[in-house]
């Protein structure tokens, strides 16, 4: 059967869908499907709902109900009914007056992990600096939710790691995620505001949500109280208002910030090559090459960006770049503001180590 399916010439032969993808992504660049479109993806040359016929039960305690049926490229939970488009489950658009969307921030996402979604060997280093508060063998058995997931790069480091993973993000990079993800089975794909969830209480047994509440526009640390009910364990990464740095930090993070607004309205994709590329090596480069030449002498940490990336290719580095100057909504918190969650969680455990801060908190 697998086989008549690609065979040839058949509706599902593989080179006539990758065809079929690239033509519509000439006819229909990914900037104006990302403005335009919520639930078709670039990458959709594979559309059914066979992925999830395994998951129906991981999908009833997710959402919590028992009455879920899968239908031809949809997905009936009760009376609503999601699209399934690239093994993507398709939940309700982003509400523009809810307050909590913002159009750009979706926008700027789909289209820098469309652009930087490879997994880089430096993302191996990365994700154990971000979990070196969790102890990771006690997710053996957990059903782990990254929020925000990005290309998910972070997941797919979990993927061997966990019983089941969930993936949630608003922008095109569900589909970027999903690509990623092709080699493991236990994954399930939503395409969705994580500030408008439909699921259960208690859906997960562990959240990760790294580099995704800062970006909201409300402010992050309600946005981490309102991530309480849905695991007892939560791993979050939020920037740093560096606080742990000296006060010339604070001056080119002001003058970054000056820039970063003025620019995070292009969205011509050759301007954000052109200026990522230039950053990477006009800017990033230089510092963290200052910051080598003085760290023999322990001053390497006062150089701003070097302790971060001294060890990150040019692609990796670029990434963050397009990151930091594309996106408009930025928050920043101190190592004492997150510990005021102590009054909502009963322990706050904020990690020593770059990236600042990451923190684990338990309900
Ligand atoms: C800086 S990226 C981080 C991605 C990933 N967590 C990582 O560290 O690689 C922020 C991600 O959060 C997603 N995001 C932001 N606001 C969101 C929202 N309200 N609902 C779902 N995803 C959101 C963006 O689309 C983007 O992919």
């Amino acid at each position: 059967m697998e086989v008549m399916r690609y065979r040839k010439g058949s509706p599902y032969d593989k080179r006539r869908l990758v065809k079929r993808a690239v033509t519509r992504s000439k006819e229909n660049p990914p900037w104006r499907q990302l403005t335009h479109e919520w639930s078709y993806g670039l990458i959709s040359a594979h559309q059914n709902s066979m992925y999830y016929t395994d998951k129906i039960r991981s999908l009833q305690n997710i959402f919590g109900i028992q009455d879920i049926e899968l239908l031809d490229k949809t997905l009936r939970v009760g009376s609503k009914r999601y699209p399934i488009v690239d093994d993507v489950i398709i939940l309700d658009p982003p509400e523009d007056s809810s307050g909590a969307f913002a159009e750009d921030i979706q926008y700027t996402f789909g289209a820098e992990w469309q652009e930087h979604g490879a997994i880089l060997p430096e993302h191996a280093a990365e994700f154990a600096q971000y979990f070196d508060v969790v102890d990771l063998p006690s997710l053996k058995e957990a059903r782990v939710c990254d929020l925000g997931c990005g290309s998910g790069r972070w997941s797919y480091f979990l993927k061997d790691r966990c019983r089941e993973l969930v993936l949630v993000d608003f922008s095109e990079a569900i589909h970027v995620a999903r690509q990623n993800l092709r080699g493991s089975h236990r994954c399930i794909f939503f395409k969705g505001d994580i500030t408008r969830l439909p699921f259960a209480t208690d859906f997960a047994d562990f959240i990760l949500c790294l580099g995704v509440l800062h970006h909201l526009p409300i402010p992050c640390l309600d946005a981490v109280r309102g991530l309480k009910k849905y695991a007892p364990r939560l791993l979050i990464f939020l920037y740093y208002a560096l606080d742990n740095r000296p006060f010339y930090f604070r001056i080119l993070l002001a003058l970054v910030t000056t820039v970063r607004t003025m620019l995070a309205h292009i969205r011509s994709p050759l301007f954000r090559t052109l200026f990522s590329f230039m950053g990477t090596l006009f800017i990033y480069y230089p510092l963290i090459i200052i910051g080598a030449l003085l760290n023999p002498f322990g001053l390497g940490r006062y150089v701003p960006l070097y302790e971060f990336y001294r060890h990150k290719g040019f692609r990796r580095i670029q990434q963050d770049v397009y990151d930091r100057f594309f996106t408009r909504i930025e928050q920043r918190v101190s190592r004492a503001q997150i510990l005021e969650l102590k009054s909502d969680f009963a322990e706050v455990r904020i990690s020593d180590h770059i990236p600042y801060w990451h923190f684990l908190l338990l309900r």
